[in-house]
């Protein structure tokens, strides 16, 4: 038997301000799409916004259903749709942003396991890294340089 040691280096921003102005340009957006989220079962508004390599910006938000498990999260909801109309494109980043009107959304919050599955297709098709950053509603925003530090031991395409 051996160890495996796995980690994973992430950033903490303090504030929008402090991020690059293409970056906080990107979580602006995502901001703005989060305030149109349809999310009345969950009261969680979530909007994601991402940027590909042709310089195309694509919004999502969480799209939720009387029948619940139908709903969408809107990381995957932006990045299908990127996915779907720019096939060839890279995608560079991603910024979400989530608050909730049930209580303050104070820490950064993280994109479901799901998301991560969805996302982590698209940087191993594509062949390089994607950029993440997450917020709660506002405040600290943390940076991952790849999604692959967010899901290891990833499920991918190389074990079909
Ligand atoms: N949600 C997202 O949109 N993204 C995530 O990564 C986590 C959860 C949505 C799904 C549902 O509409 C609501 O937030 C509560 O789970």
């Amino acid at each position: 038997m051996k160890e495996i040691k796995i980690e994973s280096k992430l950033y903490v921003f303090d504030s929008l301000s402090e991020l690059p102005n293409e970056v906080r340009s990107l979580m602006e957006k995502a901001v703005e799409a989060r305030d149109k989220a349809y999310a009345p079962y969950s009261k969680f508004n979530v909007g994601a916004a991402l940027i590909l390599d042709n310089d195309e910006v694509i919004t999502g938000n969480n799209q939720e259903n009387a029948s619940y498990p139908s709903g969408l999260c809107a990381e995957r909801t932006a990045i299908y749709y990127a996915g779907s109309q720019f096939p060839d494109a890279k995608v560079l980043r991603m910024a979400i942003s989530a608050t909730s009107k049930n209580k303050p959304t104070v820490d950064p919050i993280p994109p479901c396991g799901a998301c991560r599955q969805a996302i982590a297709e698209y940087e191993i098709k594509q062949e390089t890294p994607i950029e993440i950053y997450f917020m709660g509603e506002i405040g600290k925003i943390v940076k991952s340089n790849s999604l692959s530090n967010l899901l290891p031991l990833v499920f991918d395409k190389n074990l079909l």
